[in-house]
């Protein structure tokens, strides 16, 4: 037996657990937003970083990269990823739809910051969203790292995501001051 974790932000580029198998697949349904604070990572508490979450959205779709663990290491995995993903995500199941194929989808675990959690922002004007990214750092680096590293990823991946280009182009343009 093995299972499926899915991720569209950071999961996407630093994975940091073991897999048997990786692949581009999708969730309908759903954006990506940079809707979610972090004081864990790429901010501190009282001055949050953002990072990106999940809002629905009817036919979207959101891509990112989805990898299948053996159960031997289930429980250490997600152990790991119950600390790394502490600072409002919950573990739900939702669809995954591979890349290239039209087979049915498989249930992939995702970790999801819903607007209840504490450190939930939700949405800002895009120039807002970059001067917070601008200024924001924390334990795991600058928050514009974490903007870039997902803008480069997606287009390593050749996938396109509006909000996710435009807030990179913004960042690394300066933005408005
Ligand atoms: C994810 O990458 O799937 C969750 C959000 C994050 O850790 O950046």
């Amino acid at each position: 037996m093995s299972a499926w974790i899915f991720g569209y932000g950071s999961l996407i580029w630093r994975p940091d657990f073991p897999f048997a198998e990786r692949r581009t697949a999708a969730i309908r349904g759903w954006s990506r937003r940079f809707w979610q604070g972090s004081t864990d990572h790429r901010g501190v508490p009282g001055d949050p970083g953002r990072v990106v979450t999940l809002i629905r959205e009817n036919g979207a779709e959101c891509w990112g990269r989805a990898y299948r663990i053996e159960s031997g290491n289930g429980d250490e995995i997600f152990d790991r990823l119950a600390y790394r993903e502490k600072g409002g995500y919950d573990r739900i199941t939702l669809d995954l739809h591979f890349s290239g194929t039209q087979a049915e989808p498989v249930p992939g675990f995702v970790y999801f910051a819903n607007p209840e959690n504490p450190n939930w922002l939700g949405p800002a004007p895009l120039p807002d969203i970059a001067r917070q990214v601008r200024r924001s750092h924390g334990p795991s680096g600058a928050n514009i790292d974490y903007v870039l590293q997902l803008a480069a990823a997606l287009r390593g991946m050749e996938v396109e995501d509006e909000h996710v280009f435009a807030l990179a182009d913004l960042v690394k343009g300066g933005g408005t001051p």
